[in-house]
């Protein structure tokens, strides 16, 4: 069975025809052509797949589609700047070594973005427990710690110029 839904997707209100028993993942890729969000286990565990629905980050693989309805979705292709310029945790993670394979960053990415939101400077125990939900195959996890490390550091610097 069909049902239309609407909700806000990277700032954008959208409308979607959906099967109701999509998982958001699914309409994100297939729906949207949004292919950052990946689909690694399909079962909530390796974080592949996280987006941020109202500033929290979710597996979108395990999200029923229908629990969107009036939400705020952001996912990796949200965080692009002025003419797709780099969110700085994206920028920290290509100058740091953050990325291998890439196949977990958009999904690391974004639970960073949340624990960045929620903590400006998280100490390294704080970042290590933000993306304790997302599985690497390839970098040790040190590189992406660092990564985020340099990234808060960034922002809190920019915000300080900017106020
Ligand atoms: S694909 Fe969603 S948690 Fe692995
Ligand atoms: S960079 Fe390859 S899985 Fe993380």
């Amino acid at each position: 069975m069909k049902k239309t839904i609407r909700f806000v997707l990277n700032g954008y209100e959208v409308t979607a025809e959906v099967a109701a028993h999509k998982m958001l993942l699914e309409v994100l890729r297939e729906g949207f052509q949004l292919t950052g969000a990946k689909e690694g286990c399909g079962q909530g565990e390796c974080g592949a797949c996280t987006v941020l629905v109202d500033g929290l980050s979710v597996n979108s693989c395990l999200y029923p589609i229908l629990e969107v309805e009036g939400r705020s979705v952001t996912t990796v292709e949200g965080l692009l700047g002025e003419g797709n310029r780099l969110h700085p945790i994206q920028e920290a993670m290509v100058e740091n070594g953050g990325i291998q394979c890439g196949f977990c960053t958009p999904g690391i990415v974004m639970s960073a973005k949340a624990l960045l939101d929620e903590i400006p400077l998280p100490d390294e125990a704080r970042i290590r427990r933000g993306i304790g939900g997302h599985l690497c195959r390839c970098t040790g996890y040190v590189q992406i710690v660092e990564s985020i490390r340099r990234a808060a550091e960034k922002m809190a610097a920019q915000g300080e110029r900017d106020s």
